[in-house]
């Protein structure tokens, strides 16, 4: 059984706005981690967000010159899938697509060579057992589903699927805590923990301004100085910046635990006049996508 330690190699797949920010968190934490994306701009964008991301902590005087070099000098980017041969971890972050997970998983599964090596999702959604199923070491598949902004946000979920073993689940809470977040755990049901409760909540808004009860403006408002979130939920979807995901993932959680989760037809519409090709469209606010 692999030991947890700022030793092992880490490896990111796929390194959009989430991937990025597993990338710095290890990095940030003294890890030395690879992040693997087959499209270049992806990189592009990984490397400036992290950039900006330390300039402001050293504009802050969080970090000295030397620390964010240190920083930096612990991440490598590349678009060959074979950076992760020798992996110690892998955390998968590309889109929410099952096949298109299973098949990674699959590849994952033949490159990697050690057999100790833990192999996780980021699914904020889909089935871990499932996407477990397509490699032939489906106890060291679990999920590991961090929340944006990652550098920020102090949560790791751990999911746990039907065959992943005790030692996979005690593994990734201490990979966690060695990262300086706080793990809980969930078993494999839709949405898990979290979503499911951001998601509630975020299905209520739109139906309460679909039902003319409030302005999207005022249940932000509601949100945040009567509930105390930092965010309201129409600003946290902006913030995300990904509406058609977010659509795709309620409508997946309303078919596995019921029509609550159901998003009302105002939001289709809004999807759909956007094209719904691109993932950031569908914005409530008329305010710039925050990068
Ligand atoms: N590394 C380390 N620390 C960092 C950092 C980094 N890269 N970036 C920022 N920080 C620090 C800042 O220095 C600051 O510290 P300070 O308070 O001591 O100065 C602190 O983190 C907060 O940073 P900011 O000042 O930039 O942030 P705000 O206070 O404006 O808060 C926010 C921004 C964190 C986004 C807050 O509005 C928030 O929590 N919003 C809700 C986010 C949320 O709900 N996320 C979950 C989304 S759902 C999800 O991700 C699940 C997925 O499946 C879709």
């Amino acid at each position: 059984m692999i030991q947890i330690s700022k030793e092992l190699r880490v490896r990111i797949v796929g390194i959009g706005k989430v991937g990025s920010g597993i990338v710095e968190t290890f990095a940030q934490c003294g890890f030395t981690v690879y992040g693997v994306d087959t499209d270049k701009k992806q990189i592009d964008n990984a490397l400036n967000s992290i950039d900006s991301d330390l300039k402001k902590l050293l504009e802050k005087e969080k970090i000295t010159d030397a620390e964010k070099d240190l920083i930096l000098s612990r991440i490598r980017f590349g678009t060959d899938l074979g950076l992760i041969r020798d992996a110690d971890v892998v955390v998968e972050a590309i889109l929410e697509d099952i096949q298109a997970k299973k098949e990674l998983f699959k590849t994952i599964d033949h490159l990697v060579v050690s057999k100790e090596a833990l192999i996780l999702t980021n699914t904020s959604s889909l089935s871990v057992t499932d996407i477990a199923a397509a490699t032939e070491r489906p106890e060291q598949v679990a999920g590991m589903h961090f929340f944006n902004p990652v550098p920020v946000m102090k949560l790791v979920e751990v999911v746990r699927g039907v065959l992943t073993s005790k030692e996979t689940v005690s593994l990734v809470k201490q990979l966690a805590i060695t990262m300086g977040k706080t793990p809980i755990v969930s078993a494999d049901s839709p949405g898990f923990i979290v979503n499911r409760l951001l998601n509630a909540l975020v299905v209520e808004a739109t139906r309460i301004v679909a039902e003319n009860v409030g302005s999207i403006e005022d249940v932000d408002i509601g949100a945040r100085l009567g509930c105390g979130h930092p965010m309201g939920p129409f600003e946290l979807l902006d913030y995300l910046n990904a509406l058609p995901l977010v659509l795709d993932v309620t409508d997946y959680m309303a078919d596995g635990l019921g029509e609550r989760f159901r998003m009302p037809a105002w939001v289709r519409e809004m999807v759909k006049k956007d094209n719904g090709d691109s993932i950031a469209c569908g914005r409530f606010y008329d305010r710039k996508p925050s990068s």
